[in-house]
């Protein structure tokens, strides 16, 4: 048998509407809905071998070596995918990141998205948009946003075919971006994996999830009209909402540091000013500040000046996953 070979590129997004808990944690079938927008210029880009000479997976990230609980995963990935392929071939797997993982920016969003379609491409299966989308979530829930292009939907569903994320907007539709001022980048003490096993434990993860179908009606439709001001209110609630979910479980988790708050500050200072510009943040100390992009130097600008924040990146919309060769 040939080597079986293929690479290709995701994007990471950031989510709008977010994705906290699971209903089948071992399928990664979310208690709700999300949406979110791709990040042009923070990828991974991700090559798979499956070489007949392998005994055993393995896989090169980011320049380390992968063992332990982050080999197991990858292994169990591509399971899913030789299943599928009807073949127990074993692979060699490169990928590199352009962006530091574990600080809030969704690394595994980009990284399985790109093992997924990379796997798939190697072994030639036939697979739809959707399909491929429900298998990236195999790997990580917020990958199967990655798929599809631009501004995307991922529909809670209830069973692994249903559960698949699909675009709601091409890439042009709205010229955003994303500042994600960073505060850290040390690696966060505990990944989102662990933090949907906690959501269930705080008594307020009901409310968030009976009123998330509200939240998704109001997003969906102040981004398909760009209404900026209405789009900010619901994306920040989402958020604000999401992390008190994540303070009140247990075990509780504070990812917030001195330095997120300052800049949360600042960003209502500016809207209430006069610009148009949110924050969102993830599992991690990081704010990301989403404005329309001629805004983007300006938020740069005042985001950087602030006590704090260490560095920050910039990623307009993004396009789906893509083979490279
Ligand atoms: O896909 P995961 O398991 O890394 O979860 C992502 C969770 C958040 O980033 C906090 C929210 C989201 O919807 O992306």
């Amino acid at each position: 048998m040939p080597l079986l070979k293929a690479t290709a590129c995701a994007c990471s997004n950031i989510a709008f509407i977010k994705y906290w808990g699971n209903r089948d944690d071992a399928l990664r079938i979310p208690v709700n809905g999300s949406i979110s927008m791709n990040l042009d210029r923070l990828y991974t880009r991700t090559t798979v071998t499956f070489d007949p000479n392998l005994n055993a997976d393995s896989a090169l990230v980011d320049g380390r070596e992968m063992s332990g609980g982050g080999m197991t995963r990858i292994s169990h990935h591509l399971d899913q995918v030789r299943r599928r392929a009807g073949v127990e071939t074993r692979a060699r797997i490169e990928s590199v990141s352009n962006f530091p993982a574990g600080v809030g920016i969704a690394s595994s969003a980009s990284a399985f998205a790109a093992l997924s379609l990379a796997a798939v491409k190697a072994l030639d299966l036939r697979m739809s948009e959707a399909e491929l989308s429900a298998l990236a979530r195999l790997g990580s829930g917020s990958a199967s946003r990655s798929i599809p292009t631009g501004f995307v939907e991922w529909f809670a569903g209830d069973s692994h075919e249903s559960s698949f994320a699909a675009s709601i907007a091409p890439v042009d539709h709205w010229a955003l971006v994303d500042v994600v001022a960073l505060v850290s980048k040390a690696h966060k003490a505990t990944g989102s994996t662990e933090g949907h096993h906690t959501a269930a434990t705080s008594p307020l993860q009901a409310a968030r999830v009976a009123d998330a179908a509200r939240r998704l009606d109001l997003c969906r439709k102040a981004l398909l009209s760009r209404d900026f001001e209405a789009f900010a209110e619901v994306v920040e609630q989402d958020s604000d909402i999401m992390h008190a979910i994540m303070m009140t479980g247990k075990p509780a988790l504070f990812y917030w540091q001195p330095a997120t708050l300052t800049i949360m500050a600042e960003v209502r200072r500016l809207r209430a000013s006069g610009l148009p510009l949110l924050y969102t943040i993830d599992a991690g100390p990081n704010v990301h500040c989403l404005c329309p992009a001629d805004y983007a130097d300006q938020v740069d600008q005042a985001v950087r000046a602030l006590p704090g924040v260490v560095d920050t990146l910039r990623a307009g919309v993004g396009h789906g996953a893509w083979v490279e060769s």
